[in-house]
């Protein structure tokens, strides 16, 4: 299979965040990109500006953390996001969220939709529903920060996801390393952000290799 490790840049040095890419676009197929606005967590980061200097042959996945995602689309997806996910969390209604998902699409974009730990499957069984939707990002940490633990519990999630759309891609979002990614493949992910594990060390190449092997399925 290969490239089932997605590279979080959050965790990457943010001086020298081009060389770090660099260093993975080897051994991966996708980079995970965090956008933060200060108001869905505290924290603030990449502007479409910033995805769209960022020079990869990578296909960019962006994951907003943000509130009213429906206004940030056009802008990321002009700045050349491949994937953009947003969370269940922003919207009010299903509908709502399900009008947005359907808009990344027309875009030509990859359309992801997120869930936070403290929210069950049953909240976005509606949206799951829909053709509209080509990944779930489960959150297995709170949103905002590499470096986490993985809430372990929350993978149990993925079965239930997969139950109500078997042609999903589930993928896994915080706290993976090499004693968790075995666990969260069990649980049935498809693909794994990892941020912390891939860039705290010297080689970034080298730790995505670490983590694959403990993956069954490589
Ligand atoms: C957390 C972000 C993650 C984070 C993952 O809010 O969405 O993508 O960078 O980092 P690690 O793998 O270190 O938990
Ligand atoms: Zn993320």
């Amino acid at each position: 299979m290969g490239g089932r490790i997605i590279p979080s840049i959050l965790a990457a040095d943010q001086e020298r965040l081009q060389e770090a890419v660099k260093k993975v676009e080897s051994c991966c197929k996708a980079l995970h990109i965090d956008v933060m606005d200060a108001r869905f967590v505290p924290d603030e980061s990449y502007s479409p500006d910033i995805v769209e200097l960022l020079d990869t042959s990578l296909h960019k996945q962006v994951h907003l953390m943000t509130l009213e995602p429906d206004k940030k689309i056009e802008a990321y997806a002009a700045a050349g996001a491949d994937t953009i996910i947003i969370h269940a969390e922003a919207f009010k209604s299903d509908k709502n969220a399900i009008d947005t998902l359907k808009k990344i699409k027309q875009l030509g974009i990859t359309a992801g939709i997120s869930i936070n730990p403290d929210t069950s499957v049953e909240n976005i069984k509606g949206i799951l529903k829909e053709d509209c939707i080509d990944l779930v990002l489960v959150m297995t940490v709170h949103p905002g920060k590499s470096g986490q633990e993985m809430i372990i519990k929350v993978l149990d999630k993925i079965k239930g996801i997969k139950d109500i759309n078997d042609s999903v891609d589930v993928e896994v979002d915080g706290g993976i390393n090499r004693s968790t990614i075995g666990k969260a493949e069990e649980a049935g992910a498809d693909l794994f952000v990892a941020g912390e594990a891939v860039f705290s060390g010297d080689d970034p190449a080298k730790a995505v290799e670490n983590l694959e092997e403990g993956l069954k399925e490589k």
